[in-house]
This record gives C-alpha cells, structure tokens and sequence, in this order.
C-alpha cells in the first residue's frame, strides 16, 4: 500500500488492481492513491438480512403480506441473496419464507437455522435454495449459553453443514461472536465445516467489537485456511459496522451481509446503501445493487417497519442531498461537487435546497425560482431579511410559508380573486361523501358538486371543478400539530396547471377541522395561481384581472 502524496493524476492509473471510480462520484484523490495498490475483487456479493437481523430490531415486527412486499423490492434493488428469515421460529415465519421461497425471484432465497436437524427441516419445508447455519464459537458462549465443549460445538456444526448438503442446499456457516473467538478454533472449525462440504463461511463481528484494522488482518488471517468465500457481517454497536464491512473485504471476504437502512439487533447491522455506495466510490468494487432503487426501497422499508431514516442518516436520509447554509447553497448552484461527494440521482434522490437562517440571496432566490417567482433584488433582500428573523425565533420556514412571505414582499398577496360563498359537505356510513361549493370568482358566482373517496377528496374536487379541471392537486399533505380528537392540524397542498408545467404553487392553512382547514388551503393555492396565471397571460407587472380561469 502506498503511503505517498497523491499524484495529480491518480485517477488516470490502469495497473492490475486500481479502477477508477464510478462518475459521479467524487471522493478524495489521497483515497485513490492508497487504494491504487491495494487488490480488490471485481464484485462484493450482498446478502441482505432485513428480513432477519433487521426483524430482530426492537419492536419491529414484520406481516407475512410485509415481508413479501420487501422482498420483491430487494430482488428489484439487485440484492444476490435474501435472508428471508428464521423459519423454526414460528409458523407466521416460516409462511412467510415459504411465500417469499415461492415468489419467483432471481435471488437466493436463505432461511437462518441453527446448527440442528429441525431448523433445517424447517428451512427445507420453505423450499429455500440456502441456509445459513449459525452456531457460536466464542468461549463466553460456549460457557454461560451453550454450556458445550468445543469439540462439542464442531461436531454439532460439521453434522448440521452434512445433513443440508445431503439435503441438496446451498450451505453458508456463521462462527457465531466469531470476532472474540481464537483464531486456532476457528481454523479447526473452518476446517471441519469445509470437509463437510460447506459452501461459504462468514465472519459475524456479533456484538460490534472490531476496529477496521483489526477486522482487516482477522479476516485475512482466517483465509489463509478458507478455500470457499468468506462473508462479514457486522454489528454497529460502535457505530463501525460500515467500515468494518470495507476493511473485511480488504482483508479477502466477497460478501457482506447488511439491512436496509442499517436496521438489525440493538444498534443494527451495516447499511446496506452505505455499503453499496461505499464499495462503488472508494474501490469502485461493483456490486449487483441498482443504487438508483436506494431512496425507494428505503422509505418502503421505513413505511413497513415503522423505523423512521434519521434526517441525517447517510446516503438515504432527508437532508442527505440538502442544502441551507448561503455559503453551500453557492457552491452547490455552480458545481455539485464542491459540497456533494455523488449526484443525488445516483441513489434515487433529489437535490433540495432548505431556506432558514443560514440561507442567502442565492438560495432564497432558487427556492422561489422554483415557484415561478422572480424579485427584484431589494424585494428578495426583504424576503432574505424575514427568513432569517422567523428561522432566529426557532421556527421552521416551510416553503408554503416562504411564499407567503415573497408574495407578501411583492404586494402580490393582496385582495384574494377566489372568495369561497358557501361549502357543504356530507358523508357518513354507505353514503358518498359529496361536496357543493359556491366560489366569487373574480366577481362571477360559480356552483359545482362532486362526489369523493372521503369529504376532503370530494371537497377538492369540487372546487376543482368550479374554478379549472386544468388545475392539479400534485400532493397534499395533512399533519396533526396537537394531539386528541380536537388536535390542531396543518393542511399544504401543492398545485399545478396540467397547460403550464411552469405554474406551480403551495397553499397551507391550520386550523381545528380537517375538511375546512384543506379548503381553506386549497383556496389560497388556487389564489397564488390564480395571480401566477395573470402575469403568464398579461406579462408580469400588469394588473389586468380578466382572464386567469
Ligand atoms: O450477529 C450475528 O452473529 C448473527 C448470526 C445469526 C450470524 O446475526
Ligand atoms: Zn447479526
């Protein structure tokens, strides 16, 4: 490995071994210079336990319905084989593995066992292409839980590993706290499980006690006796598990198991995405993942699980690929890269540009570009100014809300054209939830009623059909301020014009009932659009009120 100052070309070199990252990449050149000598495989394998290890999260507990969604989702993402659970454990387990065995999916489909006869003929009753037999091998285990010998324990293990070979599966074998085991045990047990006809044999760092470099050299040292692939899977009890995973595959393992959004026992496994994108960028080690399915599979699996992504979560978090500060949003405007190591689209996800107390001309000025709206320099200073005031007294400035504010700067928000006359809505029980509104538009009486899934659907709907069927509701979202049944909750909806990609605006409103409090955002968007309209048809400026819609 060299230890030498990067070359100002480092990443043109195509000796044996160095590959130049993927585009779109941009990490440090002083990394591609240390690694430019260090052989790596063409290609990690990815063994992905979320349906597993990430189950075994606190309080998390998958339908069978759940894990079939999650993994067909992970076959889509390129995943090579899905632990798809622990089939002894229940008969809800096993259902699920045997649904997930039948789906027709190109991974391998594996089911965890421990080394006995009955959890692999539960596996085998799943119809599963692989096990993966786990048994302990450290002396604490060995002691205080298994209460066996080590000769006990190898025996136990070559006699699983026999009979699911004789049994015509794919065998993987985990030496389980293998990391605070000695190597001479494991020698002979890599020893016994290879002659038994084991098909991989992986490494788990079980509690999460490795450093990289120590992780690097145990797994080198254990293969100089391997001669089938060696797997890691590690635990992020100190937060390592991700560059554990690298430095095993640094030190000879072609496999790595992880979980989606890191989630596993305690503190989890290894973040599947954070691997993946890691391996690409660093080593540019391919693996079979399509990173642009990252941001997806994700958020489904945070949906299903309940496990929210912390906002700051690496790679797939919300404010992964966002920006605030005026300093960053600068950069980022001129050239990604001065503040972003890999293009957003690379993992499925969209740059976003957050405007709060950091924020400046340039990002305040974008954000609103992105609403149509171009100010004058004095006005986008007042915007800047009142941001920065309202971010100070601990607010969040969604962007609804910096609307509000910009079009108040532009003495745009003044008399509304859409008045809303009269609105009655009723639903109940096998009845369609219908709505009538009368609107002043511009000074004309408009009547229209619609029917809808619930009293919002067919509120919206109504006032849609007043105003313009042109006019698209692209998201609408209600949230809950306050608790109980008369909790506080807040309404933005975002609209569009199907004729004019261009016209697109942001109404919100809080209030204590949810079907007036949509209305009445729904009235203030169609407002804003309603001015947005007038200045596309009469020319900015211009206070002409005769068309709109
Ligand atoms: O962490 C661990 O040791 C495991 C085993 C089942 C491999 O999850
Ligand atoms: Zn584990």
């Amino acid at each position: 490995m060299s230890t030498q100052p990067p070359s100002e070309n480092a990443g043109e070199q195509t000796e044996a071994g160095f590959r130049i990252p993927d585009k779109g990449m941009f990490v440090s050149e002083y990394n591609k210079e240390i690694f430019s000598a260090t052989r790596m495989p063409e290609r990690i394998k990815i063994l992905d336990t979320t349906l597993r290890d990430g189950e075994q999260t606190p309080n998390v507990a998958l339908s069978s319905e759940d894990k079939l969604k999650i993994a067909q989702a992970l076959d889509e993402l390129g995943v090579d084989i899905i632990e798809a659970g622990f089939p002894v454990n229940s008969e809800g387990e096993a259902d699920a593995v045997k649904h997930i065995s039948g789906a027709g999916l190109n991974a391998e489909i594996c089911g965890l066992c421990r080394a006995s006869q009955g959890d692999l003929d539960a596996a085998l009753a799943c119809d599963v292409d692989s096990v993966h037999i786990f048994l302990a091998t450290s002396k604490t285990h060995l002691e205080k839980k298994l209460k066996l010998t080590q000769e006990q324990v190898l025996d136990k293990a070559v006699t699983a590993v026999q009979y699911a070979k004789a049994h015509g599966l794919v065998v993987e074998f985990s030496d389980e706290d293998g990391t605070r085991t000695e190597l001479d045990f494991l020698h002979r047990m890599h020893k016994g499980v290879q002659e038994a006809g084991v098909d991989r044999i992986d490494i788990p760092d079980t509690v999460g006690v490795m450093t990289p470099s120590a992780m690097q050299q145990f797994v080198s040292e254990i293969k100089k006796n391997v001669r089938v692939p060696l797997a890691v899977h590690c635990h992020d009890d100190f937060g390592l598990s991700v560059a554990n995973s690298l430095a095993g595959v640094l030190g000879g393992a072609e496999e790595i198991h992880c979980t989606i959004n890191g989630l596993g026992e305690r503190a989890g496994n290894a973040a599947l995405e954070e691997v993946v994108l890691s391996l690409q960028a660093f080593y540019n080690v391919k693996t079979n993942i399509n990173t642009r399915k990252l941001a997806f599979v994700s958020r489904l699996v945070s949906q299903l699980t309940g496990v929210p992504v912390p906002p700051n979560k690496a790679i797939v978090g919300e404010n992964a690929f966002s920006h605030e500060s005026g300093i960053h949003v600068h950069g980022v405007l001129s050239e990604s890269s001065t503040y972003e190591p890999m293009r957003p689209e690379i993992v499925g996800k969209e740059r976003t540009f957050v405007v709060g107390k950091h924020s400046g001309v340039h990002a305040v000025q974008n954000k609103l570009k992105e609403y149509g709206l171009e100010l004058e320099l004095d006005q986008m200073k007042e915007v800047v100014a009142r941001v920065k005031k309202y971010a100070e007294s601990g607010k969040k400035l969604d962007d609804a809300e910096l609307l509000a504010v910009a079009y108040d700067v532009m003495g745009q928000e003044g008399e509304p054209a859409i008045k809303l006359d009269e609105f009655t809505v009723f639903t109940g029980l096998n009845f369609t939830p219908t709505a009538t509104v009368v609107l002043n538009i511009d000074g004309e009486s408009r009547r229209a009623s619609e029917t809808g899934v619930g009293p919002i659907d067919a509120s919206l709907s109504a006032i849609r059909t007043a105003v313009s069927k042109d006019i698209e509701l692209k998201e609408f979202r209600l949230e809950a301020i306050t608790g109980g049944s008369n909790a506080l909750c807040e309404v933005t909806v975002k609209l569009g014009d199907s004729k004019d990609a261009q016209l697109l605006t942001l109404g919100k409103s809080v209030g204590s009932d949810i079907v007036t409090t949509s209305v009445d955002a729904m009235i203030e968007g169609l407002n804003r659009l309603w001015v947005r309209k007038l200045n596309v048809q009469n020319g900015a400026g211009r206070k002409e009120k005769k068309r709109a819609y």
